[in-house]
């Protein structure tokens, strides 16, 4: 009768819950400490999810009340693209203006400034100094730079252009 059946259980053993209970911590071998171990463990993942939690409201909220950089340089201001030394003319580059990229060119005309994100599928173009022209690298889309307008390719429409300003050597790209 008492093979395979737990101590308390055996003939005489203690049948009260407080009897089961120790009975299970010494079958288990643990002694008095398992239920400690195991309160211990359940208060740390009540803690544990407490915290997570508080994580997962408070975190959003910082991020609003705190914006990031690169989302302010994209409202209202101006973004410092280059300057006159890094980009001459007939030379341009693609940079960043808050999440979004620009292509910046200086052309014999001025600087310009326009969206480098593809009218066709929304790649990022690049300028290619060796065709002195804004070159898409997904289907060879081609922009003049003095426009933005297409010069060849399956683009079906202009670059958006952006307005770029120079103050000194410096170009900034005005956001806002
Ligand atoms: S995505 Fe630019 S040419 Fe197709």
């Amino acid at each position: 009768m008492s093979e395979g059946l737990p101590p308390v259980l055996e003939e005489g053993g203690d049948r009260t819950v407080a009897g089961v209970r120790d009975g299970l911590g010494a079958a288990s071998g643990a002694g008095g400490t398992g239920g400690l171990d195991r309160r211990r463990f359940i208060r740390w993942l009540l803690g544990f999810s407490i915290v997570s939690s508080l994580a997962m409201i408070v975190t959003p909220i910082i991020g609003f009340l705190i914006p990031s950089r690169t989302a302010t340089a994209g409202v209202g201001g101006r973004v410092l693209a280059g300057t006159l030394e890094s980009l001459p003319v007939g030379s341009g580059a693609v940079v960043a203006v808050g999440a979004k990229p620009a292509v910046v060119v200086n052309t014999s005309g001025g600087v310009k400034a326009y969206s480098a994100i593809c009218t066709h599928l929304g790649c990022i173009v690049a300028w290619d100094a060796a065709l002195t022209m804004i070159v898409c690298p997904c289907h060879d889309g081609r922009f003049s730079p003095a426009t933005g307008a297409v010069v060849s390719g399956p683009p079906p429409a202009p670059l958006p252009p952006l307005t770029a300003v120079v103050e000194g050597s410096d170009i900034y790209i005005v956001t806002g």
